[in-house]
């Protein structure tokens, strides 16, 4: 396969093209993202529907719950997500991610920074869209990038509605709840 060049060569342009930032060799940061996005989001479905789905509510061997450890269960899809998201972290510098939203029911996935706000402020205002822009984080630049987050189903706002730590009550099927986010150190 070809090799991911990210930092080769790349041309600049003004305004809104900057997002479109190209490697001369390889593919966009924009691309790469798309690219990860797309393993994270299929990974975190085929949990959901072959482990917790079918031996939560299918076969009723194991619960799913958020206190997994203590209940003998399963962690939620949300939490495995935030383990690997951890794990990625503690083991490369090239990426990171993470699930965040503007009203999360876990202080750690509120929004860390301006771009990371402003990212879930527009995929929820503009569903359908991603968000794409770069940061400046402690001296460095970043391309960040934000992906709508959908109740797909109706337990995501069952269970999200009524947990106690959560800041909204009336979230609809349908709605974006929150985003992913990836990021890249561009050197
Ligand atoms: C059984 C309860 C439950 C269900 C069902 C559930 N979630 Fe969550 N969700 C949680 C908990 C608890 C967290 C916090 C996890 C953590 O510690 O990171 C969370 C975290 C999240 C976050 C990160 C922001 C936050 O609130 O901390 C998003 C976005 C999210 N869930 C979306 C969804 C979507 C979309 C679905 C349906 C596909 C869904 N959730 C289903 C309980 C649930």
């Amino acid at each position: 396969m070809k090799r991911i060049a990210l930092v080769v060569g790349l041309l600049w342009s003004i305004g809104m093209s900057m997002t479109a930032a190209l490697a001369a060799e390889g593919v966009s940061y924009e691309k790469a993202a798309d690219m990860l996005y797309q393993v994270m989001s299929a990974n975190r479905e085929v949990y959901t529907r072959v482990v917790v789905q079918r031996l939560s509510v299918d076969e009723e061997i194991l619960v799913a719950s958020e206190h997994f450890e203590d209940d003998a269960g399963l962690p939620l899809p949300s939490q495995m997500f935030r383990f690997v998201a951890e794990a990625v972290l503690d083991n490369t510098e090239n990426f990171s991610y993470s699930l965040l939203s503007l009203h999360p029911i876990n202080k750690k996935n509120g929004p860390a920074t301006d771009l990371e706000r402003q990212g879930l402020e527009h995929v929820a205002d503009n569903p359908g869209e991603n968000f794409y822009g770069q940061e400046e984080l402690g001296g460095e630049r970043y391309f960040s990038a934000v992906y709508p987050d959908y109740a797909v189903v109706e337990a995501c706002v069952q269970c999200h509605n009524n947990h106690k730590d959560s800041p909204r009550r009336d979230l609809s099927v349908g709605e974006v709840m929150g985003g992913v986010v990836i990021r890249f150190p561009m050197d």
